[in-house]
């Protein structure tokens, strides 16, 4: 049921409205100035707001402004007493959707707001396909940290030079390598991925080199590989520390010569491409436990960048949630949920053993399980069942 914020000094008018809306169904709140208006907003998503020009404390077109800068996404509707039609325009001008005058016409009042919600769940609708569309998802933080790491890739991304990245589970390991890509002088060029980890040993071969037709059982077809597929760009090999030795032995020789051959062929194939790695493993130590060979870390950590932990950057909680719950409202094609600050709090307590991506999981759920605003008491019992 939609909901609707009431400002108006008046006792009348918002007892008025009030009645005619609930009795068409909406869902009511009230306020008797912009002030309290203006608290109220912040705590709850409401689908619209029906607000007074003329208030103690806090006036309609202020109240306008600073509901804007807190969330731009919900309709204002201005109510216009007999001598502020021209206030009225002005904040039309400013953002309001649209204008009633005092006392309501009843049939006017309800096309504006039925239209005014209308057009708000296209305004979301857009807002999805946009962010489909664009490319690469933002690297959200202000933190250190990712402050650091963006400095580096707007340095390191130009250049052809090796990148290594590490960092435990979900912390944005993929994310880095796809910004570098995005920022490199090869971003007309393929971005190719390769799970190292997820390719059994004896077909990671021809998977990143290819393989000519009859080479082994299997090789029915010619088959290009990664290497090839991404001439020109980027060739983002992640869980590098899952590679067995003997394709390590392969892919370092292609690093050095910039050649490669496919499984069966005879001829050498030079290839132009920029190697990114990803782990979530410690490759010196596996270099010492003989899992990893050191020549290799060396050729693919020409630049290292390593990605924090989600507990080792908490500041970044409030603005990821935030992001998340507007990507994921979007994504659901409803209007963007609230979560209050003790709620907020909570979470940047919580333990994130799987980092951004655990978070992002937990926000999803908290936008499908709680109401408009997300609480503290939704995060006790839905994040933290214990
Ligand atoms: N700074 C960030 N801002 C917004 N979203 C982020 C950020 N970092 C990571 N994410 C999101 O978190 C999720 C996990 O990120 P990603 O896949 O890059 O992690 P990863 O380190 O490669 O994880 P794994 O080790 O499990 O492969 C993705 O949905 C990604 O878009
Ligand atoms: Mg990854």
């Amino acid at each position: 049921m939609a909901e609707i914020l009431i400002i108006d000094d008046e006792k009348a008018i918002r007892k008025t409205l009030t009645e005619i809306l609930s009795f068409e169904g909406y869902k009511l709140d009230e306020a008797s100035d912009g002030e309290e208006g203006l608290k109220k907003f912040r705590e709850k998503t409401y689908d619209l707001v029906l607000c007074d020009i003329k208030m103690p404390k806090i006036d309609g077109l202020e109240f306008l402004q600073k509901a804007g800068e807190i969330n731009p996404d919900i309709p204002i509707v201005m109510i216009s007493g007999h001598g502020n039609i021209e206030t009225a325009v002005e904040a039309v001008k400013k953002g309001a959707y649209d204008f009633i005058s005092k006392p309501p016409d009843l049939n006017r009042l309800l096309i504006t707001l039925r239209n005014a919600m209308e057009r708000n769940s296209l305004v979301t609708e857009t807002k999805t396909l946009k962010r489909k569309v664009s490319r690469v998802q933002e690297m959200i933080g202000g933190s250190a940290p990712i402050q650091k790491i963006k400095d580096t890739i707007d340095k390191v991304a130009p250049t052809d030079a090796r990148i290594l990245i590490t960092g435990e589970n979900g912390v944005g390991k993929e994310l880095v390598a796809r910004w570098v890509h995005e920022k490199s002088n090869r971003v007309t060029g393929p971005l190719v991925e390769v799970n190292c980890a997820a390719i059994p040993t004896e077909l990671i071969e021809s998977e990143l080199f290819g393989h000519e037709k009859g080479s082994f059982t299997s090789a029915i077809k010619q088959r290009i590989g990664k290497f090839e597929q991404a001439n020109g760009g980027t060739l983002f090999l992640d869980e590098i520390g899952d590679m067995s030795l003997s394709a390590q032995a392969k892919v370092l020789r292609a690093l050095q010569e910039g050649k490669i051959t496919r499984v069966g062929a005879d001829k050498d194939i030079s290839v132009d491409v920029r190697v990114i790695a990803a782990t979530n493993k410690d490759l010196l130590q596996e270099v010492d436990a003989k899992n990893f060979r050191l020549d290799l870390y060396h050729r693919l950590s020409v630049i290292l960048i390593h990605v924090p932990s989600l507990n080792e950057r908490r500041d970044d909680i409030p603005v990821l949630v935030d992001q998340f719950l507007e990507d994921i409202c979007a994504d659901y094609g409803i209007s963007k949920k609230s979560m209050d600050e003790d709620a907020i709090k909570l979470l940047q307590d919580y333990d994130w053993t799987g980092n951004i991506r655990e978070l992002r999981n937990v926000v999803e759920r908290l936008v499908i399980l709680s109401a408009k605003t997300v609480s503290s008491e939704d995060v006790r019992s839905y994040v933290m069942p214990r």
